[in-house]
């Protein structure tokens, strides 16, 4: 794989938006923690004194069956849901009010289970948008004279852009529009977006879905220099289980809004508890998407 400095802001500026308390994204990563985190719909308890830690350079699977709460645990990572207790911590600070752009600006970056892409755009301006939050550099007078400096930023930005779309494999795609493309190219575009500005922290949420045996090769390697090489902690949702123990060194398992299990891929495997609520044994047949696939079979839906 090329080396990339996935790292290395596109145009060497600090965020506008810097704060003494986290350091900006262009600074080393920071470890990301979920204290004690209660959320509540109505009378779901959709996560319940949940406690997880992330470590820079760290891929750290998270698992579990449909409705465990995975989703709504990176909506409050992220910022996108305030949770009725406990803490969010970046950098050792707390950020539990922090606002999504803030934690974006900050070097938190995610995807979504669903597809999010710009699809009027095309791949390389989806990857331009992501570095735009930087400023343009003396808006509407500058592009009238075109001012150097702000040639100049475009320039870095576009080379960025091109380098992160290479490491991704996905250069022959950099005109296209993103509506068009195959799911599996659509989900490696989604993370391209999520790295063209440089992440401290990384939630991907199933971006292995629908994406094909070479194309989960691909996110792999993607996945894996993004935490040896640039230090960034990735926290992964996936059902394809062999994928994620592949991938991930830790695996923390969440069943009915509560941790289950935390370990190494090997003793999460192992864990009895683990695979009577979600593995199953390899003996069943599948019985409903969105389960587990790759080892074992999976489980139904679990009531509260
Ligand atoms: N906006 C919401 N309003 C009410 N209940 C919700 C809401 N979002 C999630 N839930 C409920 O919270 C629980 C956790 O849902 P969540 O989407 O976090 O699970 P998940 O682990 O991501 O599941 P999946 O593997 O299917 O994506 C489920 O019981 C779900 O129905
Ligand atoms: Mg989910």
């Amino acid at each position: 794989m090329n080396a990339l400095a996935m790292n290395q802001p596109p145009d060497g500026r600090p965020p506008a938006d810097q704060s003494p308390v986290v350091r900006p994204s262009s600074d080393r990563p920071s470890g990301l923690t979920a204290s004690h985190i209660t959320v509540r719909f109505g009378g779901i308890r959709a996560l319940d004194d949940v406690t997880l830690a992330l470590r820079p350079g760290e891929v750290c699977g998270l698992i579990g069956p449909n409705g465990a709460g995975k989703t709504t645990l990176f909506d409050v990572l992220s910022g996108i849901r305030r949770p009725d207790r406990g803490r969010v911590l970046l950098g050792g600070a707390d950020i539990t009010r922090r606002s999504p752009v803030w934690r974006a600006r900050h070097g938190m970056r995610r995807t979504f289970q669903r597809q999010q892409l710009f699809g009027q755009l095309t791949v390389a301006d989806n990857l331009l948008v992501a570095q735009e939050w930087r400023g343009g550099g003396g808006g509407f007078a500058a592009d009238l004279v075109a001012a150097p400096t702000r040639r100049a930023r475009e320039g870095a930005r576009r080379a960025r852009a091109a380098a992160v779309l290479r490491e991704c494999g996905l250069d022959d795609l950099a005109g296209r529009y993103a509506s068009g493309l195959p799911v599996g190219r659509a989900r490696m575009v989604e993370l391209a977006r999520a790295v063209a500005d440089p992440p401290a922290v990384l939630l991907l949420d199933e971006p292995a879905s629908g994406m094909t045996a070479t194309e989960r090769h691909q996110l792999t390697a993607v996945v894996r220099h993004l935490a040896d090489e640039e230090g960034v902690g990735v926290l992964l949702v996936e059902h394809n289980v062999a994928f994620v123990m592949e991938v991930c060194a830790r695996v923390v398992v969440l069943d009915l809004g509560r941790v289950l299990a935390e370990g190494t891929a090997a003793e999460v495997r192992a864990d009895p508890k683990v695979r009577d609520a979600y593995l199953g044994t390899a003996a069943e047949p599948p019985r409903r998407p969105g389960g587990p696939t790759g080892r074992g079979g999976p489980s139904p839906p679990r009531s509260r």
